[in-house]
């Protein structure tokens, strides 16, 4: 009953979509026709509103961290596992979301949220190599993608063993959603922020 409802909830909030909902309401359109079509704070950045973008970096991280620790409030006690369950749940509920047929973002922001819940210390290190990368190279993709991969890596680091695993396999789905930029950027296309020309959806 526990892994079922911590799964339900950590999905639910997950896969609120709030790069799509802000855009929308704010007046900008569709998201998902704008830019890479990705629903993240990078693609909201490309209609020009940077509140927005602030706004839907800041949520999208927000119910990362709210699945983790709702779930361990509501369901966990002291069992750890269900902790590990509300974060996969919710990082499947941000990529894949029920409301937009499956089709959802990239995980970076939710991940943050996810490994802030989980284990400070990786989360710090995720929030070095990710801004240190954006102000440096001033390419998301490779930003967030090396953040990602850094969560595993120091999870192991810190002697966090009981979120290795898990984190190893959310990196390796952050990777996977990436192909179309690791594509751009083999081919040496893919914009950097602020860039006038963005990439088709
Ligand atoms: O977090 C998403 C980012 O890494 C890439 O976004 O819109 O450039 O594909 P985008």
């Amino acid at each position: 009953m526990a892994p079922a409802g911590a799964a339900l909830l950590g999905y639910l909030l997950g896969s609120i979509p709030f790069g799509v909902i802000l855009t929308r309401l704010s007046g900008a359109g569709d998201l998902r026709q704008i830019g890479s079509g990705n629903i993240g704070a990078t693609n909201v950045l490309r209609t020009g509103r940077k509140g927005l973008a602030a706004a839907t970096l800041l949520l999208d991280a927000a119910k990362g961290f709210a699945a983790v620790w709702l779930a361990r409030h509501f369901f966990g006690g002291q069992d750890d596992s269900i902790a590990v369950i509300a974060a996969a749940a919710a990082f499947l509920g941000h990529l894949y979301p029920i409301w937009l047929r499956f089709r959802g973002g990239k995980g970076v922001a939710t991940l943050m949220g996810i490994v802030l819940a989980l284990h400070w210390p990786c989360a710090l290190v995720y929030a070095v190599v990710w801004l240190g990368l954006l102000a440096t190279l001033r390419i998301s993709s490779v930003a967030g993608m090396a953040a990602a991969v850094s969560a595993p890596v120091s999870a192991a680091f810190f002697s966090a063993f009981d979120i290795v695993l898990l984190l190893l396999a959310l990196a390796l789905l952050v990777l996977w959603k990436h192909r179309d930029n690791i594509d751009r950027l083999l081919n040496g296309t893919e914009p950097r922020i602020g860039a006038k020309k963005a990439p088709n959806p």
